[in-house]
């Protein structure tokens, strides 16, 4: 039997127009390459998020209090629950990504610098539900999900995926989620198109992670990495061209791209505040409080369940 995500993967390709879920982006390569774009000149949210912990750090502890079980989704490098565990001395952190061999590097490091934690790593796919492990403190959790992944997923399975937190975190818990506001649409699309091109490479190793998963014969070469602004969307649209027509195969299948045909691979959506703390009301959050930075291009928001 296929597992899952080749099932998916190849029901994605066989769409008009086709589509690649962004999560593929994350192999250890695909990883290092979104580390690599945080640290680009055009890349705001990442710096910016990190301005408004680094601003407000001291009213984000106290509304959050110290002590904490920290469960960070998509946690990636764990760079921002480092920044964290500083603020808010939490007693166990349990770091959740699909790019797991990533992940448990970090999580080791993370436990190295702050001894007295509790530091677990737990690899797996978010969207197919989150298993924490049994032994792991019921009380006073705090969910972690910054850098906008929110903005990933169309506004239904946002508002499915911020049940599934609320229900992690439980009824003393909350909620500590990063939100990139809307802008200026050339702030935004350069922060989706560099000139360096990292996000191009980014973009286009979804074809080589795609091809180990279930083994197409994708040509990277064949591809030119797209981003824009869909005003009417509210979101950044990230897509792969075929500048040539491609014939792309799969034990079992084929799909003919015509020379200029996109294979959509992401998403981001840009959330008004106001239509944010909407979803998580309707998720069932409470006593939403924000931080923002100067500029008001990023938001931290903390929700009580
Ligand atoms: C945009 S990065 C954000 C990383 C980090 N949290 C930050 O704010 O810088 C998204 C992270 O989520 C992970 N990820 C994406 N989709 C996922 C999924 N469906 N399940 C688990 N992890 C996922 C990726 O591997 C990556 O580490």
């Amino acid at each position: 039997m296929q597992e899952p995500r080749h099932a998916e993967i190849i029901e994605g390709l066989r769409c008009t127009p086709a589509c690649i879920s962004p999560k593929y982006f994350y192999d250890e390569r695909g990883s290092r390459l979104f580390e690599a774009i945080t640290r680009l000149p055009e890349y705001y949210p990442t710096r910016t998020e990190h301005a408004i912990l680094q601003a407000s750090g001291a009213d984000i502890a106290r509304a959050i209090g110290q002590g904490c079980t920290l469960i960070e989704p998509g946690a990636g490098s764990c760079a921002k629950a480092a920044v964290l565990c500083g603020l808010i001395a939490p007693r166990c952190f349990v770091g959740v990504d699909i790019s797991a061999d990533y992940l448990a590097g970090a999580v080791q490091r993370l436990g190295a610098r702050f001894p007295g934690l509790d530091a677990r790593a737990l690899g797996g796919d978010i969207t197919r539900g989150i298993d924490l492990p049994a032994d792991l403190p019921a009380a006073q959790r705090l969910v972690f999900y910054p850098g906008s992944s929110i903005g990933n997923f169309d506004p239904p399975s946002a508002l499915a995926l911020l049940r599934q937190m609320r229900a992690l975190a439980g009824d003393d818990g909350g909620l500590l989620i990063g939100i990139d506001l809307p802008k200026e649409v050339a702030v935004l699309e350069a922060a989706y198109d560099d000139a360096q091109g990292v996000t191009a490479q980014f973009n286009r190793n979804v074809l080589a992670h795609v091809n180990r998963l279930i083994g197409c014969d994708f040509d990277g070469s064949d591809w030119q990495h797209r981003a824009f602004f869909n005003t009417a969307e509210s979101r950044i649209e990230m897509h792969l061209e075929a500048s040539v027509p491609v014939q792309v195969r799969w034990p079992g299948g084929e799909r003919a791209f015509a020379a200029g045909e996109r294979i959509h691979t992401e998403n981001s959506y840009k959330y008004a505040l106001d239509h944010f703390y909407e979803l998580l009301a309707q998720a069932g959050f409470a006593r939403t409080r924000a931080w923002t930075d100067p500029l008001q291009w990023f938001a931290l928001v903390h929700a009580q369940a």
